[in-house]
Protein backbone atom coordinates (compact mmCIF):
# COMPACT_ATOMS: atom_id res chain seq x y z
CA UNK A 1 0.00 0.00 0.00
CA UNK A 2 1.37 3.58 -1.30
CA UNK A 3 1.49 6.48 1.47
CA UNK A 4 -0.17 9.01 1.68
CA UNK A 5 2.96 10.85 0.90
CA UNK A 6 4.07 8.72 -1.98
CA UNK A 7 0.63 9.78 -3.64
CA UNK A 8 1.76 13.26 -3.16
CA UNK A 9 4.76 12.75 -4.31
CA UNK A 10 3.25 10.91 -7.61
CA UNK A 11 0.28 13.06 -8.04
CA UNK A 12 3.19 16.11 -8.09
CA UNK A 13 5.27 14.18 -10.78
CA UNK A 14 2.02 14.20 -13.07
CA UNK A 15 1.48 18.00 -12.61
CA UNK A 16 5.20 18.20 -13.87
CA UNK A 17 4.46 16.46 -16.66
CA UNK A 18 2.19 17.93 -17.83
CA UNK A 19 4.12 20.94 -18.50
CA UNK A 20 5.56 19.30 -21.13
CA UNK A 21 2.59 19.22 -23.23
CA UNK A 22 2.77 19.95 -27.27
CA UNK A 23 6.71 20.41 -26.50
CA UNK A 24 7.94 16.83 -26.39
CA UNK A 25 6.54 14.62 -29.13
CA UNK A 26 7.24 12.91 -30.60
CA UNK A 27 8.51 11.54 -27.02
CA UNK A 28 5.79 11.01 -24.35
CA UNK A 29 5.68 13.80 -21.49
CA UNK A 30 7.31 12.72 -18.02
CA UNK A 31 7.51 13.84 -14.61
CA UNK A 32 9.84 13.00 -12.03
CA UNK A 33 10.17 13.65 -7.97
CA UNK A 34 13.20 12.52 -6.01
CA UNK A 35 12.71 12.44 -2.38
CA UNK A 36 15.83 11.56 0.19
CA UNK A 37 15.91 8.94 1.89
CA UNK A 38 13.82 10.77 5.17
CA UNK A 39 11.47 11.73 2.13
CA UNK A 40 11.89 15.39 1.85
CA UNK A 41 11.67 16.34 -1.50
CA UNK A 42 15.23 17.32 -2.91
CA UNK A 43 14.78 17.14 -7.07
CA UNK A 44 11.77 17.57 -9.13
CA UNK A 45 12.12 17.91 -13.04
CA UNK A 46 9.77 16.87 -16.47
CA UNK A 47 11.15 16.32 -19.65
CA UNK A 48 10.83 19.93 -21.51
CA UNK A 49 11.37 19.26 -25.31
CA UNK A 50 12.19 16.37 -27.78
CA UNK A 51 16.01 15.72 -27.61
CA UNK A 52 15.89 17.50 -24.02
CA UNK A 53 17.27 15.09 -20.98
CA UNK A 54 14.58 13.34 -19.32
CA UNK A 55 12.34 13.97 -16.45
CA UNK A 56 14.61 11.47 -14.25
CA UNK A 57 17.72 13.38 -15.35
CA UNK A 58 16.36 16.56 -14.80
CA UNK A 59 15.23 15.73 -11.39
CA UNK A 60 18.58 13.91 -10.29
CA UNK A 61 20.85 16.79 -11.73
CA UNK A 62 18.69 19.16 -9.04
CA UNK A 63 19.18 16.16 -6.00
CA UNK A 64 22.69 16.02 -6.68
CA UNK A 65 24.23 13.09 -4.19
CA UNK A 66 20.92 13.98 -2.08
CA UNK A 67 19.60 11.65 -4.26
CA UNK A 68 21.42 8.32 -3.05
CA UNK A 69 19.04 6.55 -1.00
CA UNK A 70 16.19 7.94 -1.72
CA UNK A 71 12.89 6.92 -3.95
CA UNK A 72 12.03 8.22 -7.51
CA UNK A 73 8.56 8.89 -8.48
CA UNK A 74 8.46 8.96 -12.10
CA UNK A 75 4.75 9.10 -14.35
CA UNK A 76 6.17 6.57 -16.99
CA UNK A 77 8.73 3.92 -16.57
CA UNK A 78 12.19 4.75 -16.70
CA UNK A 79 13.59 4.49 -20.47
CA UNK A 80 16.03 1.56 -20.97
CA UNK A 81 17.64 2.43 -24.22
CA UNK A 82 19.91 4.98 -25.48
CA UNK A 83 18.04 7.40 -28.10
CA UNK A 84 19.06 11.24 -28.17
CA UNK A 85 20.13 11.13 -24.42
CA UNK A 86 21.17 8.25 -22.57
CA UNK A 87 18.81 5.37 -20.46
CA UNK A 88 17.11 6.82 -17.33
CA UNK A 89 17.26 3.47 -15.81
CA UNK A 90 21.02 3.67 -15.59
CA UNK A 91 21.48 7.33 -15.05
CA UNK A 92 18.92 6.36 -11.78
CA UNK A 93 21.30 3.53 -10.55
CA UNK A 94 24.24 5.63 -10.92
CA UNK A 95 22.44 8.19 -8.45
CA UNK A 96 22.10 5.82 -6.14
CA UNK A 97 18.21 5.89 -6.14
CA UNK A 98 17.20 2.88 -2.76
CA UNK A 99 13.43 2.99 -4.75
CA UNK A 100 11.35 3.65 -7.30
CA UNK A 101 7.65 3.88 -7.94
CA UNK A 102 6.40 4.43 -11.38
CA UNK A 103 3.08 4.95 -12.25
CA UNK A 104 2.28 3.39 -15.99
CA UNK A 105 4.65 1.03 -17.78
CA UNK A 106 6.31 1.88 -21.24
CA UNK A 107 4.64 -0.02 -24.02
CA UNK A 108 7.16 1.27 -26.46
CA UNK A 109 9.52 -2.08 -26.90
CA UNK A 110 12.17 0.07 -27.31
CA UNK A 111 12.65 1.80 -24.54
CA UNK A 112 10.87 -0.60 -22.14
CA UNK A 113 11.96 -2.90 -19.50
CA UNK A 114 13.87 -0.03 -17.42
CA UNK A 115 11.89 -1.55 -14.24
CA UNK A 116 14.08 -5.00 -15.30
CA UNK A 117 16.86 -2.91 -15.20
CA UNK A 118 16.40 -1.23 -12.00
CA UNK A 119 15.19 -4.47 -10.07
CA UNK A 120 19.00 -6.31 -11.39
CA UNK A 121 20.61 -3.97 -9.72
CA UNK A 122 19.16 -4.38 -6.54
CA UNK A 123 16.52 -1.18 -6.56
CA UNK A 124 13.00 -1.70 -5.32
CA UNK A 125 10.54 -0.71 -7.96
CA UNK A 126 6.87 -0.43 -7.28
CA UNK A 127 4.37 0.70 -10.37
CA UNK A 128 0.76 1.23 -10.81
CA UNK A 129 0.29 4.28 -8.46
CA UNK A 130 -1.93 6.86 -9.53
CA UNK A 131 -1.76 5.01 -13.02
CA UNK A 132 -5.19 6.64 -14.90
CA UNK A 133 -3.77 10.03 -13.90
CA UNK A 134 -0.66 9.74 -15.73
CA UNK A 135 -2.47 7.85 -18.72
CA UNK A 136 -4.66 10.65 -19.27
CA UNK A 137 -1.61 13.38 -18.61
CA UNK A 138 -0.02 11.08 -21.24
CA UNK A 139 -3.23 10.20 -23.74
CA UNK A 140 -1.72 11.42 -26.54
CA UNK A 141 1.53 9.68 -26.35
CA UNK A 142 0.10 6.11 -25.21
CA UNK A 143 -2.66 6.56 -27.90
CA UNK A 144 0.08 6.89 -30.80
CA UNK A 145 2.25 3.80 -29.56
CA UNK A 146 -0.69 1.62 -28.94
CA UNK A 147 -2.80 2.77 -31.90
CA UNK A 148 -0.27 3.95 -34.60
CA UNK A 149 -1.97 7.27 -35.00
CA UNK A 150 -1.90 10.65 -33.56
CA UNK A 151 -4.81 11.30 -30.33
CA UNK A 152 -7.54 13.15 -31.41
CA UNK A 153 -9.31 16.30 -29.94
CA UNK A 154 -12.44 17.53 -31.68
CA UNK A 155 -13.27 20.91 -30.49
CA UNK A 156 -16.15 22.96 -31.74
CA UNK A 157 -17.64 26.38 -30.49
CA UNK A 158 -21.38 26.30 -30.95
CA UNK A 159 -24.58 28.03 -29.61
CA UNK A 160 -27.48 26.30 -26.92
CA UNK A 161 -29.09 25.38 -30.21
CA UNK A 162 -26.13 22.93 -31.71
CA UNK A 163 -24.97 25.34 -34.88
CA UNK A 164 -21.80 26.27 -35.16
CA UNK A 165 -22.46 29.20 -37.77
CA UNK A 166 -25.46 31.74 -38.51
CA UNK A 167 -27.42 30.99 -41.84
CA UNK A 168 -25.02 33.14 -44.11
CA UNK A 169 -21.81 31.12 -42.92
CA UNK A 170 -20.50 33.70 -40.27
CA UNK A 171 -19.15 32.16 -37.15
CA UNK A 172 -16.68 34.48 -35.67
CA UNK A 173 -16.59 35.11 -32.17
CA UNK A 174 -19.81 32.30 -31.55
CA UNK A 175 -17.72 32.09 -28.07
CA UNK A 176 -16.22 34.27 -25.25
CA UNK A 177 -13.04 35.84 -25.51
CA UNK A 178 -11.59 33.95 -22.65
CA UNK A 179 -12.53 30.22 -24.81
CA UNK A 180 -10.66 31.75 -27.57
CA UNK A 181 -8.28 32.14 -25.39
CA UNK A 182 -8.84 28.35 -23.91
CA UNK A 183 -8.39 27.89 -27.65
CA UNK A 184 -4.88 28.80 -28.06
CA UNK A 185 -3.86 26.89 -24.59
CA UNK A 186 -5.09 23.57 -26.39
CA UNK A 187 -3.20 24.48 -29.61
CA UNK A 188 -0.14 24.94 -27.69
CA UNK A 189 -0.81 21.58 -26.27
CA UNK A 190 -1.31 19.73 -29.62
CA UNK A 191 1.07 19.14 -32.73
CA UNK A 192 -1.00 19.57 -35.27
CA UNK A 193 -4.28 21.84 -35.44
CA UNK A 194 -6.10 20.58 -38.31
CA UNK A 195 -9.29 22.07 -40.74
CA UNK A 196 -10.98 21.37 -43.84
CA UNK A 197 -11.26 23.31 -46.81
CA UNK A 198 -14.74 24.39 -46.14
CA UNK A 199 -13.39 26.22 -42.92
CA UNK A 200 -10.13 27.45 -44.70
CA UNK A 201 -12.80 28.87 -47.33
CA UNK A 202 -15.26 30.39 -45.02
CA UNK A 203 -13.31 31.62 -41.66
CA UNK A 204 -9.57 31.91 -43.68
CA UNK A 205 -8.34 30.74 -39.98
CA UNK A 206 -4.74 31.32 -39.33
CA UNK A 207 -4.32 28.47 -36.41
CA UNK A 208 -1.34 29.46 -34.55
CA UNK A 209 -0.70 30.06 -31.15
CA UNK A 210 -1.08 33.48 -29.62
CA UNK A 211 -0.87 34.87 -25.98
CA UNK A 212 0.60 31.16 -24.78
CA UNK A 213 4.01 32.04 -23.04
CA UNK A 214 7.05 29.81 -24.56
CA UNK A 215 4.43 27.70 -26.74
CA UNK A 216 5.92 25.08 -29.56
CA UNK A 217 3.65 26.36 -32.58
CA UNK A 218 1.64 23.27 -34.28
CA UNK A 219 1.53 22.30 -37.44
CA UNK A 220 -1.16 23.89 -39.40
CA UNK A 221 -3.04 21.32 -41.64
CA UNK A 222 -5.48 22.05 -44.01
CA UNK A 223 -7.34 18.99 -45.73
CA UNK A 224 -8.01 20.54 -48.66
CA UNK A 225 -8.76 17.66 -51.81
CA UNK A 226 -8.48 20.04 -54.77
CA UNK A 227 -6.03 22.16 -53.54
CA UNK A 228 -8.45 25.18 -54.24
CA UNK A 229 -8.92 26.27 -50.43
CA UNK A 230 -5.75 28.24 -49.46
CA UNK A 231 -5.57 31.09 -52.02
CA UNK A 232 -2.78 33.41 -51.63
CA UNK A 233 -2.46 35.89 -48.83
CA UNK A 234 -4.41 33.52 -46.65
CA UNK A 235 -3.06 33.57 -42.91
CA UNK A 236 -1.95 29.96 -42.66
CA UNK A 237 0.72 30.74 -45.25
CA UNK A 238 1.49 33.59 -43.12
CA UNK A 239 4.94 32.06 -41.48
CA UNK A 240 3.74 32.17 -38.01
CA UNK A 241 3.78 28.29 -37.77
CA UNK A 242 4.64 25.46 -40.00
CA UNK A 243 1.64 24.59 -42.78
CA UNK A 244 0.52 21.47 -44.42
CA UNK A 245 -2.20 21.42 -47.26
CA UNK A 246 -3.32 17.61 -47.50
CA UNK A 247 -4.28 17.69 -51.44
CA UNK A 248 -5.53 14.12 -53.32
CA UNK A 249 -3.14 12.35 -54.96
CA UNK A 250 -4.58 12.26 -58.22
CA UNK A 251 -5.72 16.00 -58.50
CA UNK A 252 -4.14 17.53 -60.95
CA UNK A 253 -4.82 21.09 -60.55
CA UNK A 254 -1.99 21.19 -57.66
CA UNK A 255 -0.15 19.77 -59.90
CA UNK A 256 1.43 22.40 -60.33
CA UNK A 257 1.63 24.09 -57.16
CA UNK A 258 3.27 20.97 -55.76
CA UNK A 259 5.60 20.84 -58.25
CA UNK A 260 6.70 24.04 -59.15
CA UNK A 261 6.05 26.26 -55.91
CA UNK A 262 5.67 28.99 -57.87
CA UNK A 263 1.97 29.08 -59.06
CA UNK A 264 -1.17 29.47 -56.93
CA UNK A 265 -1.27 30.05 -52.84
CA UNK A 266 2.56 28.60 -52.58
CA UNK A 267 3.46 31.57 -54.76
CA UNK A 268 3.10 33.54 -51.53
CA UNK A 269 5.59 31.37 -49.76
CA UNK A 270 8.82 32.07 -49.45
CA UNK A 271 11.38 29.42 -47.94
CA UNK A 272 9.52 26.51 -48.83
CA UNK A 273 10.23 24.33 -46.67
CA UNK A 274 9.79 20.16 -47.82
CA UNK A 275 8.93 17.72 -44.74
CA UNK A 276 8.56 20.72 -42.20
CA UNK A 277 7.08 18.99 -39.35
CA UNK A 278 5.67 18.99 -35.77
CA UNK A 279 9.00 20.82 -35.14
CA UNK A 280 10.33 21.74 -38.04
CA UNK A 281 10.15 25.27 -39.67
CA UNK A 282 7.54 27.69 -40.84
CA UNK A 283 7.52 26.77 -44.25
CA UNK A 284 4.62 25.29 -46.14
CA UNK A 285 4.18 21.57 -47.43
CA UNK A 286 2.07 20.02 -49.76
CA UNK A 287 1.35 16.18 -49.58
CA UNK A 288 -0.81 14.16 -51.99
CA UNK A 289 -2.94 11.55 -49.82
CA UNK A 290 -5.61 8.96 -51.15
CA UNK A 291 -9.30 9.94 -51.75
CA UNK A 292 -11.67 7.79 -49.42
CA UNK A 293 -14.41 6.52 -50.87
CA UNK A 294 -17.28 8.82 -49.25
CA UNK A 295 -15.41 11.96 -50.97
CA UNK A 296 -12.64 13.72 -49.60
CA UNK A 297 -9.58 12.70 -48.30
CA UNK A 298 -8.54 9.40 -46.47
CA UNK A 299 -9.15 10.22 -42.48
CA UNK A 300 -6.45 7.38 -41.84
CA UNK A 301 -3.92 7.90 -44.80
CA UNK A 302 -3.66 11.87 -43.19
CA UNK A 303 -3.28 10.66 -39.74
CA UNK A 304 -0.91 8.23 -40.52
CA UNK A 305 0.52 10.71 -42.64
CA UNK A 306 0.59 13.16 -39.39
CA UNK A 307 2.45 10.44 -37.52
CA UNK A 308 4.94 10.10 -39.43
CA UNK A 309 5.76 13.33 -39.35
CA UNK A 310 6.29 13.00 -35.52
CA UNK A 311 2.75 14.40 -34.50
CA UNK A 312 1.10 12.53 -31.75
CA UNK A 313 -1.43 14.95 -30.76
CA UNK A 314 -4.18 16.82 -33.13
CA UNK A 315 -6.33 19.62 -32.64
CA UNK A 316 -9.47 18.78 -35.12
CA UNK A 317 -10.93 22.70 -35.58
CA UNK A 318 -13.08 21.71 -38.26
CA UNK A 319 -15.84 22.18 -39.23
CA UNK A 320 -18.44 20.16 -39.07
CA UNK A 321 -18.07 18.17 -42.58
CA UNK A 322 -14.30 17.10 -41.87
CA UNK A 323 -15.26 16.43 -38.02
CA UNK A 324 -18.25 14.11 -39.22
CA UNK A 325 -15.60 11.59 -41.04
CA UNK A 326 -13.17 11.71 -38.47
CA UNK A 327 -15.85 10.53 -35.75
CA UNK A 328 -16.83 8.23 -38.88
CA UNK A 329 -13.46 7.20 -39.50
CA UNK A 330 -13.16 5.90 -34.92
CA UNK A 331 -10.33 8.77 -35.26
CA UNK A 332 -11.56 10.98 -32.52
CA UNK A 333 -10.80 9.89 -28.73
CA UNK A 334 -11.40 13.20 -26.84
CA UNK A 335 -14.23 16.12 -27.40
CA UNK A 336 -14.37 19.71 -25.89
CA UNK A 337 -17.08 21.88 -26.67
CA UNK A 338 -17.11 25.82 -25.76
CA UNK A 339 -21.22 26.23 -25.41
CA UNK A 340 -22.09 29.59 -25.91
CA UNK A 341 -25.45 31.15 -24.38
CA UNK A 342 -26.77 32.14 -27.82
CA UNK A 343 -29.21 30.97 -30.16
CA UNK A 344 -28.29 31.34 -33.94
CA UNK A 345 -32.02 29.10 -35.57
CA UNK A 346 -30.19 27.98 -38.90
CA UNK A 347 -26.47 26.92 -40.07
CA UNK A 348 -24.00 24.19 -39.88
CA UNK A 349 -24.61 21.57 -36.93
CA UNK A 350 -21.81 21.03 -35.15
CA UNK A 351 -21.39 17.65 -36.60
CA UNK A 352 -22.01 16.89 -40.49
CA UNK A 353 -23.15 12.95 -41.47
CA UNK A 354 -20.64 10.82 -39.08
CA UNK A 355 -22.49 7.60 -40.28
CA UNK A 356 -24.67 7.23 -37.58
CA UNK A 357 -28.38 6.54 -38.18
CA UNK A 358 -29.82 5.54 -35.20
CA UNK A 359 -29.68 5.94 -31.33
CA UNK A 360 -27.92 2.57 -31.44
CA UNK A 361 -25.17 3.88 -33.31
CA UNK A 362 -24.82 6.64 -31.51
CA UNK A 363 -20.72 7.26 -30.23
CA UNK A 364 -21.14 7.28 -26.33
CA UNK A 365 -18.75 10.05 -24.68
CA UNK A 366 -17.80 9.73 -21.38
CA UNK A 367 -18.11 14.10 -19.60
CA UNK A 368 -14.51 14.03 -17.95
CA UNK A 369 -15.08 18.19 -17.16
CA UNK A 370 -17.47 21.02 -17.39
CA UNK A 371 -16.46 24.26 -16.42
CA UNK A 372 -17.47 28.24 -16.51
CA UNK A 373 -15.14 30.26 -19.19
CA UNK A 374 -16.71 33.49 -19.24
CA UNK A 375 -20.34 33.08 -20.27
CA UNK A 376 -19.71 30.14 -22.09
CA UNK A 377 -19.41 26.35 -20.78
CA UNK A 378 -16.92 24.26 -21.54
CA UNK A 379 -17.43 20.62 -21.55
CA UNK A 380 -14.55 18.02 -22.36
CA UNK A 381 -15.93 14.42 -22.58
CA UNK A 382 -13.89 11.33 -23.83
CA UNK A 383 -14.98 8.21 -26.07
CA UNK A 384 -16.33 5.42 -24.14
CA UNK A 385 -14.06 2.35 -24.73
CA UNK A 386 -13.17 -0.58 -22.97
CA UNK A 387 -10.42 -0.38 -20.58
CA UNK A 388 -7.31 -2.05 -21.90
CA UNK A 389 -7.04 -5.60 -19.93
CA UNK A 390 -5.42 -5.16 -16.58
CA UNK A 391 -2.92 -7.43 -16.73
CA UNK A 392 1.26 -7.22 -17.61
CA UNK A 393 3.94 -4.85 -16.44
CA UNK A 394 1.27 -2.21 -16.29
CA UNK A 395 -1.18 -2.75 -14.20
CA UNK A 396 -1.49 -3.70 -10.88
CA UNK A 397 -0.08 -7.23 -9.46
CA UNK A 398 -3.76 -8.62 -8.72
CA UNK A 399 -2.77 -10.35 -5.61
CA UNK A 400 -1.21 -7.47 -3.66
CA UNK A 401 -3.36 -4.69 -4.83
CA UNK A 402 -6.30 -4.23 -2.47
CA UNK A 403 -7.20 -1.04 -4.00
CA UNK A 404 -6.61 -0.48 -7.24
CA UNK A 405 -5.00 3.07 -7.95
CA UNK A 406 -7.46 3.31 -10.74
CA UNK A 407 -10.49 3.27 -7.88
CA UNK A 408 -8.54 5.80 -5.91
CA UNK A 409 -11.39 8.49 -4.86
CA UNK A 410 -9.43 11.38 -6.14
CA UNK A 411 -8.40 9.50 -9.08
CA UNK A 412 -10.84 11.41 -11.77
CA UNK A 413 -8.83 10.35 -15.37
CA UNK A 414 -10.54 8.29 -17.61
CA UNK A 415 -9.92 5.02 -18.69
CA UNK A 416 -6.49 4.24 -20.68
CA UNK A 417 -7.30 5.52 -24.40
CA UNK A 418 -8.15 2.74 -26.05
CA UNK A 419 -9.23 1.60 -29.97
CA UNK A 420 -12.37 2.82 -31.10
CA UNK A 421 -15.16 0.50 -30.20
CA UNK A 422 -15.64 -0.56 -33.76
CA UNK A 423 -11.78 -1.36 -34.57
CA UNK A 424 -9.91 -4.17 -33.78
CA UNK A 425 -8.29 -3.93 -30.39
CA UNK A 426 -4.69 -3.47 -30.58
CA UNK A 427 -2.21 -4.64 -27.60
CA UNK A 428 -1.86 -2.14 -24.93
CA UNK A 429 0.92 -2.07 -22.67
CA UNK A 430 -0.54 -5.10 -20.67
CA UNK A 431 0.45 -7.49 -23.23
CA UNK A 432 3.84 -6.08 -23.98
CA UNK A 433 6.00 -8.01 -22.12
CA UNK A 434 3.92 -11.03 -20.21
CA UNK A 435 6.79 -12.50 -18.96
CA UNK A 436 7.17 -9.38 -16.77
CA UNK A 437 3.98 -9.74 -15.37
CA UNK A 438 4.13 -10.05 -11.02
CA UNK A 439 7.54 -9.52 -10.99
CA UNK A 440 7.01 -6.05 -8.85
CA UNK A 441 5.19 -4.61 -6.70
CA UNK A 442 2.29 -3.04 -7.55
CA UNK A 443 1.45 0.26 -5.44
CA UNK A 444 -2.06 1.66 -4.75
CA UNK A 445 -3.06 4.88 -3.65
CA UNK A 446 -4.17 4.96 -0.02
CA UNK A 447 -8.23 5.94 0.35
CA UNK A 448 -9.03 9.07 1.02
CA UNK A 449 -10.69 10.12 4.46
N1 LIG B 1 -17.83 27.22 -34.62
C1 LIG B 1 -16.90 26.34 -34.89
O1 LIG B 1 -16.36 25.71 -34.00
C2 LIG B 1 -16.51 26.13 -36.32
C3 LIG B 1 -15.32 25.47 -36.58
C4 LIG B 1 -14.97 25.26 -37.90
C5 LIG B 1 -15.82 25.67 -38.92
N2 LIG B 1 -16.96 26.32 -38.61
C6 LIG B 1 -17.88 26.75 -39.67
O2 LIG B 1 -18.23 25.62 -40.44
C7 LIG B 1 -18.48 26.04 -41.76
C8 LIG B 1 -17.68 25.19 -42.72
O3 LIG B 1 -18.15 23.88 -42.61
P1 LIG B 1 -17.62 22.70 -43.52
O4 LIG B 1 -18.22 21.47 -43.00
O5 LIG B 1 -17.79 23.05 -44.94
O6 LIG B 1 -16.06 22.79 -43.24
P2 LIG B 1 -14.91 21.70 -43.12
O7 LIG B 1 -15.36 20.48 -42.43
O8 LIG B 1 -13.75 22.44 -42.57
O9 LIG B 1 -14.58 21.37 -44.61
C9 LIG B 1 -15.31 20.43 -45.32
C10 LIG B 1 -14.56 20.08 -46.56
O10 LIG B 1 -13.35 19.40 -46.23
C11 LIG B 1 -12.97 18.65 -47.37
N3 LIG B 1 -12.58 17.30 -46.97
C12 LIG B 1 -11.40 16.72 -47.23
N4 LIG B 1 -11.38 15.46 -46.79
C13 LIG B 1 -12.57 15.22 -46.24
C14 LIG B 1 -13.16 14.08 -45.67
N5 LIG B 1 -12.51 12.92 -45.51
N6 LIG B 1 -14.42 14.18 -45.24
C15 LIG B 1 -15.11 15.31 -45.34
N7 LIG B 1 -14.61 16.44 -45.91
C16 LIG B 1 -13.34 16.39 -46.35
C17 LIG B 1 -14.19 18.58 -48.29
O11 LIG B 1 -13.98 19.46 -49.39
P3 LIG B 1 -12.93 19.09 -50.56
O12 LIG B 1 -12.98 17.60 -50.69
O13 LIG B 1 -13.46 19.81 -51.72
O14 LIG B 1 -11.64 19.61 -50.09
C18 LIG B 1 -15.31 19.13 -47.45
O15 LIG B 1 -16.30 19.78 -48.19
C19 LIG B 1 -18.11 27.50 -41.84
O16 LIG B 1 -19.26 28.27 -41.74
C20 LIG B 1 -17.26 27.69 -40.64
O17 LIG B 1 -17.31 29.01 -40.19
C21 LIG B 1 -17.34 26.55 -37.33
Amino acid sequence: MATTADTDAMRRAVALAARGLGATSPNPVVGCVVRDASGHEVGAGHHERAGGPHAEVNALRRAGVLARGGTAYVTLEPCNHTGRTGPCAQALIEAGIARVVYAVADPDPVAGGGAETLRAAGIRVEHGLLAAEAEEGNAAWLTSVRLGRPYVTWKYAAGLDGRVAAADGTSRWISSAESRADVHRLRAEADAVVVGSGTARADDPHLAVRGVDGAVQPLRVVVDTEGTAVRPGARVLDGAAPTLIAVAEDTGRTDSRADSGRTGAEAEVTGRTEGAGAAGGTGVEWIRLPRAAAGGLSVPALLAALHERGVRSVLLEGGPTLAGAFVAAGAVDRVIGYLAPLLLGAGPAVLNDAGITTLAGALRLDVREAVRLGPDLRITATVARPAVPAAGPGAPDPDTATVPAAQDPRTTGPQAPGPHPTRPATPGPATADPAAAGRETAVVAPKES
